[in-house]
């Protein structure tokens, strides 16, 4: 990670670009079902879901929070999104949940923003931009935040999976200047994706291991961690992601969990 400095200058691009080894955000993209990934990422996940067999329907568990969060926000009345580690544009992102809400993507990797910018192209109320959740205060500065974001309304910041890229130092960070950014009544909505409270098994690191050689090195934190390094922002609803898709209780089985202890919640931060 520490290579991954600057979102302007971004020495990783090569690592995204890259089509001659793994890019693990090209490798999330196939397990969501996505079609903007190689051969070599293909590899690469068939070989993460030798360690973690359903990673594939963590993702989707993930993705369908993500709609179900961006709708049940946009009913609730908020019409302004800024979105951190968006990943891929597709067509399923809050965007289509949130219809009439001004909503700003953004993400480290040039893959995601050159295919975002195209498709948001000539779109006056969806833009999506290069930011780093470690430098948070060069997106609230950028050009489409100050046209698209009224900071007199509260804001729908959306987190997902940005923790595991991200250390606790980084997280803390993170999470402090959004709060001391954002309008009153904004909310975060975000999966914390937790591991075990224990000693992890030699799976955990081989997994990391593979996630570092496909450039993002990832760190899953506990529970009581992930709720810790959000403060100052204050739990408003967190719950097992399966109650708040309302799917049966053994949708989630222990294989799935691993002996990592995997497990989902979908939680909405308040102020
Ligand atoms: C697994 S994808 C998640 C995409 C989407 N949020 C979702 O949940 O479906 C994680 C994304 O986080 C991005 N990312 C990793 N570290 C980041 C950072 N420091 N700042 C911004 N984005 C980052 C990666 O490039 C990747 O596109």
């Amino acid at each position: 990670m520490s290579e991954q400095t600057s979102p302007t200058t971004s020495p990783t691009s090569s690592i995204f670009l890259n089509t001659d080894v793994p890019n693990l955000a090209r490798i999330f993209d196939y397990l969501a079902g996505g079609s903007i990934n190689y051969e070599i990422d293909r590899q690469a996940a068939t070989a993460m879901l030798t360690i973690i067999p359903s990673l594939g329907k963590w993702v989707r568990l993930r993705r369908a929070f993500i709609q179900e969060a961006a709708s049940q926000l946009h009913a609730a009345g908020f019409r302004q999104f800024l979105d951190f580690g968006s990943g891929m544009p597709a067509d399923d992102h809050i965007h289509a949940f949130a219809p009439e809400a001004r909503v700003v993507f953004s993400d480290l990797n040039p893959v995601a923003i050159s295919y975002g910018q195209g498709l948001f192209t000539g779109q006056e109320r969806i833009a999506y931009i290069r930011g780093d959740a470690r430098q948070v205060e060069q997106v609230f500065a950028a050009p489409e935040v100050q046209r698209l974001i009224d900071r007199q309304q509260p804001v729908a910041i959306g987190l997902n999976a940005i923790n595991l890229f991200l250390n606790e130092a980084d997280n803390r960070r993170m999470a402090q200047a959004l709060y001391a950014w954002a309008p009153a009544g904004s909310k975060v909505f975000m999966v914390f994706q937790t591991r075990a409270d224990r000693e992890m098994p030699a799976e955990y690191e081989r997994f990391r291991e593979m996630c570092r050689a496909a450039g993002l090195p990832i760190e899953l934190h506990t529970y009581s961690q992930s709720i810790e390094m959000m403060r100052p922002w204050q739990p408003a609803n967190i719950q097992p992601i399966v109650d708040f898709l309302a799917l049966p209780q053994d949708f989630i089985t222990p294989a799935d969990e691993t002996e990592i202890g995997l497990a989902f919640y979908a939680a909405f931060l308040e102020m």
